[in-house]
């Protein structure tokens, strides 16, 4: 039990809004006192959830910036749609909470320099709530690469394949970009965990992106077998190629190829590869293959390799009994945002972490906008990345488990 509750408030009630409080009141320690959203539409089924879990009913607003001028709320929890991201973090970090920013896109780097120079100037925190940097599997890979079972990292490989095609049917803002934009529109559950396990930010960054998209068949596929010929979109011809491919250069020589793929039929896979001199892992076939320790020519179950190289993090939740959202993700991503909150401390993944994983959109379409021409990263921390320590004190810095000199 903590003896300071934190007081948190949350912007955007669609349907991840909802599950993120549903998550946050269920977590030690957390007292959610205001939320907002323009539309009221989900205020009174809120209202009764918090009735009938018998917790202190918060506060609803329709204007953001009256939620924001409250001085009790610490944190904020941002779960509207991709454009408004950036613009609510800014509004969050200057009214002084700290910023939980849902997953997305940026829509131009202009709006990513803006957000770190806020974090700067108002030095607030802010945090992109990647949860897929808190899934089982990528913390055990995390945690195998710290301990040098891959030997030198040479290549990586990540990205989001999920059949979304019903989003052709639904009038909203991920339809929009798919209709409009031609790019990785969803760049960061893949690239989050890799960036975390290649130091990213600190003592190496992503230089240069070269991307490439396909033809753009699968909506239009997609309504003409769902929808009446009457559909208005039955004829359009969408813009974001099928599957969208990156291929990121980093400073120390490794490659990441970022995969975006949701517009066709396929099963769910975030494509989870980690290739070194000692052995790579494969998300898709569950293996795992270390030279000297694998039979030849064969894959290992990861699984087999939970017991010795799970993260000590996953390892403690488990006994506990996994529970919430996301096989357990998302209450691990918003207990590490609260507890920084508590603790005034910074955030595991921080503003040049969310601004550099959210420009991958924008770079993306940039370069596949001028014929996969390779496009520069820009540095968000201004060099900093030379010599910032390798991981925050956070979850990802394992010196306690694992102290340097070990
Ligand atoms: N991390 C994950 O696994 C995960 C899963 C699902 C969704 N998401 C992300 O969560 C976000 C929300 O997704 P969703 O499906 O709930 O979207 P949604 O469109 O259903 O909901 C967004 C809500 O934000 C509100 N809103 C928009 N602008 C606002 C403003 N200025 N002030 C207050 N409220 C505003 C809208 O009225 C709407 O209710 C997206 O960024 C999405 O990418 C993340």
């Amino acid at each position: 039990m903590h003896n300071k509750i934190v007081k948190l408030g949350l912007i955007g009630l669609g349907s991840r809004g909802r599950g993120l409080t549903r998550n946050l009141v269920h977590i030690d320690g957390i007292e959610i006192v205001a939320l907002c959203d323009i539309n009221p539409a989900f205020f009174d089924e809120l209202s009764e959830f918090f009735d009938k879990s018998q917790i202190q009913k918060p506060d609803f607003y329709t204007d953001y910036n009256e939620f924001l001028a409250r001085s009790d709320i610490e944190g904020v929890v941002i779960a509207t749609n991709w454009i408004t991201h950036i613009p609510l973090a800014i509004a969050a970090m200057k009214a002084g909470k700290y910023v939980g920013v849902e997953v997305g896109g940026a829509a131009s780097i202009d709006e990513c320099w803006q957000l770190v120079r806020v974090s700067e100037e108002t030095k607030i925190p802010c945090m992109l709530l990647e949860n897929c940097c808190y899934g089982k599997y990528e913390l055990m890979v995390f945690n195998m690469i710290k301990k040098g079972l891959f030997g030198e990292v040479v290549h990586c490989e990540c990205g989001y394949g999920h059949d979304l095609r019903g989003l052709a049917g639904r009038k909203n803002n991920r339809l929009y970009n798919n209709m409009h934009r031609n790019g990785d529109l969803y760049p960061t559950h893949g690239v989050g965990p890799i960036a975390k396990m290649l130091n990213i930010n600190r003592g190496n960054r992503f230089v240069s992106i070269t991307s490439m998209a396909s033809k753009a068949v699968g909506l239009k596929d997609w309504i003409k077998k769902h929808k009446d010929t009457d559909y208005e979109l039955v004829n359009f011809d969408f813009v974001k190629g099928d599957v969208v491919q990156s291929l990121i250069k980093c400073a120390h020589g490794e490659t990441v190829l970022v995969t975006h793929n949701v517009t066709l039929p396929r099963p769910y896979s975030r494509f989870n590869v980690v290739h070194g001199t000692n052995g790579i892992y494969m998300e898709d076939k569950k293996g795992i293959f270390i030279d000297g320790k694998t039979e030849d020519e064969k894959w290992d179950c990861i699984d087999d390799y939970f017991d010795e190289y799970g993260h000590p993090l996953w390892k403690e939740f488990e006994a506990s009994g996994v529970k919430g959202g996301h096989g357990g993700m998302d209450p691990l991503t918003l207990k590490a945002f609260a507890d920084s909150v508590r603790n005034k401390t910074q955030t595991p993944i921080d503003v040049y972490d969310t601004a550099t994983w959210m420009a991958i959109t924008v770079l993306s379409e940039q370069s596949i906008y001028t014929g996969s021409s390779p496009i520069a990263f820009p540095d968000f921390t201004n060099g900093k990345w030379i010599d910032r320590e390798e991981s925050v004190k956070s979850i990802y810095s394992l010196d306690d488990v694992y102290p340097k000199d070990s």
